[in-house]
């Protein structure tokens, strides 16, 4: 089962502010939607916040610390790790995706065998980053470039990469 990280950045590694996403991408929605639907989403607590609801067709599962902590809609595991094992007992489910924030990119690093990396062209000041650099051991297997429009505030390049390297994943 691939555990898969998806995440839109700005050049300067900026991811959102203020618990929201900094810009109005239509089709790059539409990807995240084709991509995901039928499959697991893992998320921190504050990003399920911003997104206010469980998204629809897809196993929701919030991490939270908080230990009594229930969202209707929405598994809640208090790690990562759980959160993984919650996905692979569903067995009609067979990828993962690390859908965010910044705290669980961080935590899923590691354990992610492919990334959905959205890059989006503008730099703009934000208080949640991406800082993974996965480059050496991972190669890109597709990418797409979209040209910014009435729908898409910015010009972006979607890329789809996977690890390469097996030991690193071991290690
Ligand atoms: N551009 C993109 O693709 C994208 C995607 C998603 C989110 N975002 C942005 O990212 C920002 C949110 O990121 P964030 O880092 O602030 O929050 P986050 O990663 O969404 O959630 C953080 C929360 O997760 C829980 N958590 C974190 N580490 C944990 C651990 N080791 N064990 C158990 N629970 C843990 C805690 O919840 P409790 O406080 O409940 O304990 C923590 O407050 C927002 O601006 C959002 O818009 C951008």
């Amino acid at each position: 089962m691939d555990i898969s990280i998806i995440v839109a950045v700005a050049e300067n590694g900026v991811i959102g502010k203020d618990n929201q996403l900094l810009w109005r991408l239509s089709e790059d929605l539409k990807l995240f939607k084709k991509r995901t639907t039928n499959h697991a989403i893992i998320m921190g607590r504050k990003t399920y916040d911003s997104i206010g609801k469980p998204l629809p067709n897809r196993l929701n599962i919030v991490i939270s610390r908080s230990k009594d902590l229930e969202i209707e809609g929405c598994l809640v595991a208090d790690s990562l790790e759980k959160a993984i094992e919650l996905a692979q007992n569903d067995s009609d489910k067979e990828e993962i995706f690390i859908i965010g924030g910044e705290k669980i990119y961080t935590l899923a690093e590691s354990l992610a065998t492919k990334l959905y990396l959205t890059k989006v062209q503008v730099n703009l000041e934000g208080d949640a980053f991406f800082n993974l650099k996965p480059y050496e051991n991972w190669t890109t297997v597709s990418s797409e470039h979209y040209k910014k429009d009435e729908r898409n505030e910015y010009d972006f390049e979607v890329l789809e990469v996977i690890r390469t390297n097996m030991e690193a994943i071991r290690n």
